[in-house]
């Protein structure tokens, strides 16, 4: 009897080692077509789309897969991400993962690899070490790229996130357009070389006007944000809906914490909300606040009407890591962000100088660090460092309650933070503003990561 449950068991199918991939709402997702489990495979291409925003008036976008916002790609965590990537734009691009601590080779940038030309095929192949929600867009002539309708969202599922009765990806960003639907003009006017390109059309999963779902009452969702703007830091209200922010950044708090008021969302940052109808509601509404002459105007971007099925409405609890034990820094670097004229126009820089100028910051690896970064201009900042995670420590001195591992942080005008990093990622890294036309302008550095020496051999 033994030996008959035995062979049973050797002739039975093998375990799936991964589940099937989640449903997620918001972009469609990039087919999967690889036939080994444990690599997630997508065919990828940027080339010329067009969308209609402005009634009656196309406009040309450029597009991945032709669709603005790009397919999501998505993988469990400990699964293999292969994008076969071709550029079918009429200039170089990259792809950059936004904040993945990948191989140095994988991360998109021109300083790592060459430019992949008009008609080049590259691919990029890497198993990302964290899960969370993340995203990708081209790392060349990004203030017109990524405007264009480059960019795409990245989910590294855990395996052992609790069940939610949906899974949401709201990508948000605005883009600058004439009244007959085309971009206006990408040579970066004055007012856009200060503050950078604001919008003047507030677009959610790449559509202007309000997107509309259903939601059951109680349902417990995960709703995952992104700003991919330009320039605009987005703040946003929800109605009908009690919510908690559960990650930041991709990683999940080993505290989450109740949305109270307007949800800052700076730009490249993503924000997960664990959100749940409030009993009585009829209606969920994601709204965008924006600044007018008199004040401010709520814009609602998302609406879900209440019905169906009640789910539990029950606060799940998720899966985070601890965050790591600050240790008392060995290496502090020292960023200044500020601008001077150059014949007539902005130059942004880092420590006096543009990114053309500019040296790499060479740093140990995994050594506990400091970075002050100093605002000493009126704009604000959303400061990116690729590669690595950072914890926020303090603003002009003092200690902050901003958890979190991140990969961004906004410092407004005139004001300073300290983070820490232990810079655990060797390689050749950006750290750069992400308002995309001050980085255009030269607010662009690289921190290469240099191994520990070797002890002397004996
Ligand atoms: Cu999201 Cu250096 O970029
Ligand atoms: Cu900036």
């Amino acid at each position: 009897m033994l030996a008959l449950l035995a062979l049973f068991a050797c002739n039975s199918t093998p375990e799936p080692l991964y589940p099937a991939l989640p449903a997620v709402w918001g972009p469609t997702a990039a087919q999967n077509v690889s036939l080994d489990e444990n690599i997630v495979e997508v065919h990828l291409s940027a080339g010329m789309s067009s969308t209609t925003w402005v009634d009656g008036s196309p406009t040309d976008t450029w597009a991945y897969n032709d669709q603005v916002p790009g397919p999501l790609i998505h993988a469990w965590l400990g699964q293999t991400l292969r994008v076969v990537f071709t550029n079918n734009l009429n200039e170089p691009t990259t792809i950059h993962w936004h904040s993945l601590r990948i191989d140095n080779a994988m991360d998109g940038v021109p300083a790592v690899q060459a430019p992949i030309q008009p008609g080049e095929t590259f691919t990029y192949e890497f198993t990302p070490p964290d899960s969370g929600s993340y995203w990708y867009h081209p790392h060349m002539r990004s203030n017109e790229q990524v405007e264009r309708g480059l960019q795409g969202t990245l989910i590294v599922h855990e395996l052992d996130a609790p069940a939610v009765d949906n899974d949401r990806y709201f990508v948000l960003d605005d883009v600058s357009l004439t009244s007959t639907g085309g971009f206006t003009s990408f040579s970066i006017p004055g007012m856009e070389q200060m503050h950078g390109r604001y919008g003047n059309t507030l677009l959610l999963n790449g559509e202007a006007e309000l997107v509309t779902d259903t939601i059951r009452p109680r349902a417990v969702e995960r709703w995952r944000l992104v700003n991919t703007a330009n320039a605009r830091t987005m703040y946003m209200t929800l109605q009908g809906a009690d919510a908690r922010v559960i990650a930041v950044d991709g990683t999940l708090l080993p505290t989450p914490f109740a949305v109270t008021g307007e949800l800052q969302v700076p730009i490249g940052q993503r924000l997960d909300l664990e959100v749940i109808p409030q009993a009585d509601a009829a209606q969920v509404t994601l709204q965008n606040v924006v600044p007018t002459n008199s004040g401010t105007a709520s814009i609602p971007l998302f609406e879900a009407t209440v019905q169906g099925e009640p789910g539990d409405g029950l606060q799940r609890a998720w899966p985070a890591a601890p965050l790591p034990v600050v240790q008392p820094s060995r290496q502090h670097l020292q960023l200044d962000l500020g601008a001077v004229q150059v014949a007539g126009a902005i130059e942004w820089q880092i420590n006096g100088v543009a990114f053309a100028d500019s040296e790499p910051f060479v740093v140990t690896q995994s050594l506990p660090s400091t970075l002050k970064i100093r605002n000493q201009s009126g704009p604000e900042h959303p400061f990116h460092l690729h590669g690595q995670f950072f914890q926020i420590l303090e603003r002009d001195g003092e200690p902050v309650d901003e958890p979190g591992l991140r990969d961004t942080v906004l410092i407004p005008g005139m004001t300073d933070v300290l983070i820490s990093t232990d810079f655990s990622n060797p390689g050749m890294w950006m750290a750069h503003c992400h308002i995309l036309e001050h980085a255009e302008l030269g607010m662009m550095s690289m921190i290469e990561v240099m191994p520990p020496e070797m002890p002397p051999a004996r």
